[in-house]
């Protein structure tokens, strides 16, 4: 069972099923190689030897076609007794006149054969190697157009098969030699293309079990460090957004706890059953009050968390966008007076008309001018401006307050962001509103910007698409 677990966990390995496939591919093209060079070399090398020996026949036979005397056979046997060849020779009649060496009865055969030839015909008698102990050839002795005797030449066999088979084991060593070190080589190498995919993976099981820091090490700029960069983009991503989750949960940890002190501290009061008819008043108002802003509260979250999920349901409908902002302005009015801010409004020199849900449009600039006048002191002021051109309008929205730091102004529009972070209960929100704001004008395909001077002021813009 654990032998075939092993096997298993071999095979879906990358590296091996490489290395394996290259190992093959090699294989094939050294066993094509090998196949070709033997059989090179053995035709090269048999039809050397086969020559040789046809060629010492035919200049044995030469020189007793102009000298057929004792001597001179004398002669040609005594040439071939130190060799590896032996020579025979025969008369016209077959008989053997001379002899190299001591001819044995399956050589006999062959001298039968060579007597039996006509001139003209193949020299070799016996070209196979493998089986047989001889090569055999026969050259013809002429005289006067006539043939008047045969030198029959024997090659011994051996040294050609001690050859072959030589030839075979430095072949099969060689072949062997270059697959382990091949082989050794394509798996290191696989290993090495490898190595970085099961960093990878380590490093993407690491992330999964919420080790969001770990990281990748990137190197190069082929498609597996790209690989390495996107895991590494993708970890910081998830850091920053599981960082964001924890600062949202503690925020809203705190936004909840002060109203819910408040309530739980005076609805104590009115238990203890002896408070004065103005504690009840206090106490009734703060418990008023700060319901109101829980659920205020918890609508933004609401709605917030909706809109981010993509399932806020909007009402779009034609719309004049100075109806949108007069009816605004009206609701905003006594407030400001009350504060002693003045509201200043330039209309716009032309009809706006937009596509748009009217309630949500009134729900940002009603969050924008109660920022205004909350943050603005008693004597500022505000304006409100309406323009645009042919595609697209402006609101703007401009305070005389104490505006906004350069460090903080790029955050303002995130959720539960606040620039005075000591929540008074006079200026306290709970940092939603630009959030929804934003949300609600993208969501009518539109912009929000902010610019703003610490000491002059804050201005609020709002960019709508017109009806076409
Ligand atoms: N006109 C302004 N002048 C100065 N600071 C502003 C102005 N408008 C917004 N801010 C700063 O931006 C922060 C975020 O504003 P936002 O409307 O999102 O939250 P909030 O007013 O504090 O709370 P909420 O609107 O949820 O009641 C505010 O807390 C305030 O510090
Ligand atoms: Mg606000």
């Amino acid at each position: 069972m654990k032998i075939t677990a092993i096997l298993q966990r071999f095979r879906e390995r990358v590296a091996v099923k490489l290395g394996l496939l290259l190992l093959s591919v090699f294989l094939l093209i050294i066993f094509s190689v090998g196949n070709i060079l033997y059989s090179l070399f053995l035709n090269f090398y048999l039809s050397h030897v086969t020559e040789e020996l046809v060629q010492r026949g035919h200049s044995h036979a030469s020189v007793l076609s102009d000298h057929f005397f004792p001597v001179t056979i004398e002669h040609v046997i005594r040439m071939e007794k130190g060799s590896r060849f032996m020579v025979v020779i025969l008369n016209k009649e077959g008989n053997v006149i001379a002899s190299s060496a001591s001819i044995s009865p399956l050589q006999r055969d062959y001298l039968k054969e060579a007597s039996g030839k006509k001139e003209g015909q193949e020299n070799t008698i016996e070209k196979d190697w493998d089986t047989t102990p001889f090569l055999v050839s026969h050259s013809p002795i002429m005289q006067n157009g006539k043939t008047t005797g045969e030198v029959v030449m024997f090659s011994p066999t051996e040294p050609i098969r001690q050859a072959v088979r030589l030839l075979q084991w430095m072949l099969m060593i060689t072949g062997i030699v270059t697959v382990l070190v091949v082989s050794g080589l394509l798996f290191i190498i696989s290993r090495m293309v490898v190595r970085p995919l099961i960093e990878m993976k380590q490093a993407t099981s690491e992330i999964a079990q919420g080790r969001y820091s770990t990281r990748v090490p990137v190197l190069g700029n082929d498609e597996v460090a790209q690989l390495a960069h996107s895991i590494n983009h993708m970890s910081n991503e998830i850091q920053f957004y599981q960082n964001q989750r924890n600062e949202f949960l503690a925020d809203i940890g705190h936004e909840l706890r002060t109203p819910i002190t408040y309530l739980k501290g005076y609805s104590e009061v009115l238990l203890r059953n002896d408070y004065t008819p103005d504690e009840l008043t206090q106490s009734l108002t703060i418990i008023y009050e700060q319901s109101n802003r829980l659920q205020r509260l918890v609508q933004d979250l609401f709605d917030l968390a909706r809109m981010e999920q993509g399932n806020f349901s909007f009402c779009f409908v034609p719309l004049s966008l100075e109806d949108v902002v007069t009816d605004v302005l009206s609701l905003v009015e006594s407030s400001m007076d009350e504060k002693k801010i003045s509201l200043e409004y330039e209309p716009p020199a032309m009809p706006m008309s937009i596509e748009g849900d009217k309630q949500r449009l009134e729900q940002v600039l009603l969050n924008i001018l109660e920022n205004a006048r909350r943050y603005t002191p008693s004597g500022g002021k505000v304006y409100v401006r309406l323009n645009g051109t042919k595609t697209s309008a402006e609101i703007q929205i401009e305070d005389t307050g104490p505006g906004i730091s350069s460090e903080e102004l790029p955050f303002i529009m995130e959720r539960l962001y606040r620039v005075e972070k000591s929540r008074s209960q006079e200026t306290g929100g709970a940092g939603l509103g630009l959030a929804i704001s934003k949300k609600i004008v993208e969501a009518h395909h539109g912009s929000l910007h902010v610019e703003s001077e610490v000491g002059v002021g804050t201005k609020f813009t709002i960019q709508l698409p017109l009806k076409k």
